[in-house]
């Protein structure tokens, strides 16, 4: 299939009508409404679209997600507060408002108490209370972290022993110590390390960058998250960000991801599917804008994408490294 052009005004028109897709799906997706929020803004402001959402909305919604039991903000109001939503609510209120200043003094602080009570002992992270571990929500926790100006060497520490638990012999990362190798648990391991001033442990790793430029697949150019599995729009994200951090997107060919990508475009209604002419949906779309920024943000005049918190770079260079 060849390539096309880049559609943006019906990118944009397919992230603002999501809200009004109330299908079926969309009613069974609940838990999903915070992170899918965090998706459409992200795809917006790469493509500085940031105005076609109503920000006062969209903070009001994010306020009615506050789970004041917990500390932390769910999906869905009246739902539990859990990692995954706070990561997305605080990303979108931080591209709002550095200063996070919709946010009380007391909700901050409950906010850095959730978090901090999700790691375990041997300095992993929980998604919340009832105890799934995995890489994601060490990153998650950690990069909210970042976002409340409230990291410390005594929460990173432990946190990076653990993701270097989680390497494995064939240079990548799994969730879990002695798990498979995955592309996106590789981004959620290495965004850590970076968040954690930590890359020196990794940076002259060139197996983990060959495992990774092993996930482009010829002829199409897309990227797979595992061996023998097929191309998939998001691992353009997982992969690419992940050889940007380690300063090594040069060793995949990145005209052939571009050429994939677009090909995953649904030109008559916008969006961005896994594959070609499968079902567009919005963490697709964000993924690939976000690709696309990576590998030529000036060209598509997109707003430059930060590899290591998957928002834009004019927002994260004012993060503070460390509490002060
Ligand atoms: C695979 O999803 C994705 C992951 C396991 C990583 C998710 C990472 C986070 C939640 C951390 C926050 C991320 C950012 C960018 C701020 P999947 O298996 O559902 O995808 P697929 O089925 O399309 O392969
Ligand atoms: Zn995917």
């Amino acid at each position: 299939m060849s390539s096309s052009d880049f559609i943006k005004e019906k990118h944009v028109q397919y992230v603002i009508e999501q809200d009004s897709h109330r299908s079926y799906e969309y009613w069974l997706s609940e838990h999903l409404r915070m992170n899918g929020l965090y998706w459409g803004v992200t795809a917006l402001i790469t493509m500085n679209e940031l105005d076609a959402l109503d920000r006062s909305q969209v903070i009001e919604y994010i306020l009615s997600c506050w789970d004041d039991r917990s500390g932390g903000f769910s999906s869905f109001p009246k739902h539990d507060a859990h990692i995954l939503s706070t990561l997305s609510a605080l990303q979108v209120l931080k591209i709002y408002d550095l200063k996070l200043s919709m946010l009380s003094e007391s909700q901050q602080e409950k906010l850095v108490v959730f978090i901090k009570g999700l790691q375990l002992p041997d300095g992993s992270f929980q998604g919340d209370k009832f105890g799934e571990v995995d890489t994601r929500f060490v990153y998650t926790a950690v990069s909210s972290l970042s976002l409340l100006d409230e990291l410390t060497r005594e929460i990173s520490e432990p946190a990076v022993a653990f993701i270097m638990k989680c390497k494995n012999f064939d240079g990548g990362f799994g969730m879990l110590p002695g798990a498979e190798s995955h592309a996106a648990q590789v981004f959620t391991c290495v965004g850590t390390l970076a968040i954690a001033d930590r890359l020196d442990l990794i940076e002259k790793d060139n197996q983990l960058a060959s495992w990774l430029s092993e996930r482009q697949v010829l002829p199409s150019g897309g990227f797979n998250g595992r061996p023998e599995k097929l191309p998939d729009v998001c691992y353009s994200w997982w992969v690419l960000s992940s050889l940007a951090i380690l300063n090594k997107k040069h060793w995949i060919d990145l005209a052939k991801l571009e050429n994939f990508i677009l090909t995953c475009q649904d030109l008559e209604d916008g969006g961005f599917s896994d594959r070609p002419d499968n079902q567009t949906d919005i963490y697709h779309t964000c993924f690939g804008i976000a690709g696309l920024s990576l590998i030529d943000f000036e060209r598509y005049k997109f707003k430059e994408i930060d590899p290591v918190y998957c928002m834009p770079l004019q927002i994260t260079k004012d993060f503070k490294k460390w509490k002060s």
